[in-house]
């Protein structure tokens, strides 16, 4: 039991679970499989008594010959055709349900491992890797069904036709296979090398156009021809290399063939002149022989395909074995008191970059962070959606920490927007209701347009609403996307409203305006707003001045103005910069 257990958490055991549920498709494959390689030593077969019986026409053993010849093949094609389409049927529905649950598992990771791992490794774990699993187990299940199978039957078929020759083959056979894996093996960390030596080429090339400006200003064109020159070079030197061993390999591995049909020639003559064979058994044998060396050369190529398959099911397995956000069953239920930060800390590895933060935000208050870039701000509205969870202390919600709720129900409670805002490659209107459980109607759409300032814009537009707005908003300047993604939060209609620099890429009119609506959207919600510009903030309940991830002034506009400190000079400085 615990044997099996182990087995399916090998890489190769990972895959079989996959596979498991398409198990009688797979079965199938594996019969038409066997049938095929069964019937592989028919071929010569037929041949032998085509030269060893006379031609007459009356003997019917070789006017069946061509007729047999047909349905042999029919057979063949028929078994090849279904084994092939089954094992790939079975393969891509492995692949499917592979990429399906990799994905699912994308969505529901913990933010940290987007933190740490590249968005490009990322994908191709999802293009490239599950591919090379797919046909890599492909390749390695047909080899080891079919081809030994294959080599299994023409090895008996041989010592039946004749074992003194087939003990020969044997003997030579090996060391042959061997020399010519050894032989492919090299070319192919040639070839390697020389896909390589091209990347440097792509580089110096990308590169210099890229830099094309800085090259005429710094005049470097002799620079950047040596460095071009010497991955020319490289490439010319590696290609020349796989172009000798390509030409040299052929003609060796002939030499090597035609030396062991050269001995079995000897030998089948020696036997003939005692009358020991005939010319059909020769034929039949070479034939078989023949048929023999491309299975026997796939099986000693295929632990490439096995190896290649584990590297890219291990790198699949990373993903679907990684842990998901935890998250508890109880629901939260509407906020309707309110929120506090009891002595939170929180740090990014060994950096702490919030300590011991404590505030409370009853509903209906709109709360402000000011302070320099790189303070925690960002980090502080993180930890509400609970994107990351505090180091210690506590995040309260009408009583309870944060953390006893189940992630959905806290999400659901809550608008953010972000300090980017991330647009989806559709209309203005799918954009706007992405994340409505249920399709708004269209007055509170039109009323969330307005109060993000949005409406002359969509107004303006010829197909209004349903207007695309191209991969990631492209086709949107940098305020409207900022003031779609605002009218976004503000259609959610969510108890707790957060705001992350939301006015940062707009002009000063927009700016008022979304003031306005933030200050008559805080009405039985509870509002957090980072602010850029100062002016946005007058109005606020209460300011926090956070440096260094501390809160280190809070209180009112008047307040704090009054206190002459940090946030009055910020404040000055700001309003000088504004007028
Ligand atoms: N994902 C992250 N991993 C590690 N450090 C981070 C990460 N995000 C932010 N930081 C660091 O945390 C600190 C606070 O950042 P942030 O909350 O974005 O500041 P603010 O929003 O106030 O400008 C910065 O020093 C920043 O370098
Ligand atoms: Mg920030």
């Amino acid at each position: 039991m615990t044997k099996i257990k182990k087995l399916f958490e090998t890489p190769y055991g990972r895959l079989l679970l996959f596979v498991l549920p398409h198990w009688q498709i797979f079965f199938i494959s594996i019969v038409a499989m066997c049938m095929l390689a069964s019937t592989e030593w028919m071929l010569p077969a037929l041949l032998k008594p085509l030269i060893d019986e006379s031609l007459d026409s009356d003997n019917y053993n070789i006017r069946a010959i061509p007729l047999l010849l047909i349905v042999l093949f029919l057979f063949r094609g028929l078994f090849s055709y279904i084994s092939t389409v089954s094992l790939h049927l079975v393969a891509q529905k492995a692949i499917e349900d592979m990429r399906n649950a990799m994905f699912s598992k994308l969505l529901r990771l913990d933010i940290g491992f987007f933190d740490s791992n590249s968005l490009g490794a990322m994908v191709s774990k999802f293009t490239f890797d599950v591919n090379q699993v797919a046909e890599a187990s492909t390749k390695v299940i047909t080899v080891f069904v079919k081809d030994s199978l294959v080599v299994l039957v023409l090895l008996i078929y041989l010592i039946y036709l004749n074992w003194q020759l087939a003990l020969l083959l044997v003997l030579i056979g090996p060391p042959i296979s061997f020399f010519i894996v050894r032989l492919s093996k090299k070319m192919r960390v040639m070839s390697r090398n020389l896909q390589s030596s091209m990347g440097d080429i792509n580089e110096v090339t990308e590169e210099s156009i890229r830099a094309n400006k800085e090259i005429k200003v710094f005049n470097t064109y002799t620079k950047e021809e040596l460095r071009f020159g010497i991955a020319t070079n490289k490439v010319r030197k590696f290609h020349i290399k796989v172009v000798r061993a390509s030409a040299a390999l052929v003609p060796a591995i002939q030499i090597f063939v035609a030396i062991s049909i050269a001995a079995l020639i000897y030998i089948a003559l020696d036997q003939a002149s005692k009358g020991l064979t005939t010319k059909g058994e020769f034929i039949a044998f070479i034939t078989a022989t023949a048929l023999l060396l491309p299975p026997i050369k796939r099986l000693a190529g295929a632990n490439e395909f096995l190896q290649r398959g584990i590297a890219a099911s291990q790198s699949v397995c990373e993903l679907i074995d990684a842990s998901p956000e935890l998250t508890s069953t109880v629901e939260c239920p509407k906020i309707s008191k309110s929120l506090i930060f009891h002595n939170v800390s929180f740090s990014f590895g060994k950096k702490m970059v919030l300590s011991n933060l404590s505030f409370q935000i009853k509903i209906g208050e709109l709360f402000a962070l000011v302070g320099p870039s790189g303070g925690g701000k960002s980090t502080l509205l993180n930890l509400l959606p609970i994107f990351y969870r505090p180091s210690s202390g506590r995040i309260i919600l009408d009583g309870l920490s944060i953390d006893s709720y189940s992630l959905d129900s806290v999400r659901e409670q809550i608008a953010y927007v972000g300090q980017e805002t991330v647009l989806f490659n559709t209309s203005i209107l799918g954009n706007l209701v992405y994340g409505c459980k249920e399709h708004p109607d269209s007055q509170m759409i039109e009323r969330a347009i307005q109060l993000a300032n949005l409406d002359k814009y969509v107004n303006g537009l010829p197909n209004r609403l349903e207007t695309r707005v191209g991969h990631n908003g492209v086709k949107l300047s940098g305020g409207q996307r900022q003031r779609l993604g605002i009218a976004r939060a503000f259609l959610r209609d969510a108890s707790l409203l957060i705001l992350d620099e939301p006015t940062a890429s707009l002009d000063a009119d927009s700016e008022r305006e979304i003031k306005k609506s933030i200050s008559e959207l805080k009405v039985g919600r509870i509002s957090i707003v980072v602010a850029h510009r100062l002016s946005t903030i007058k109005e606020a309940d209460k300011i926090l001045f956070i440096n260094n991830g501390t809160i280190i002034e809070s209180g009112s506009h008047q307040d704090l103005l009054s206190k002459k400190g940090h946030y009055y000079n910020m404040y000055k400085e700001s309003s000088q910069r504004e007028t």
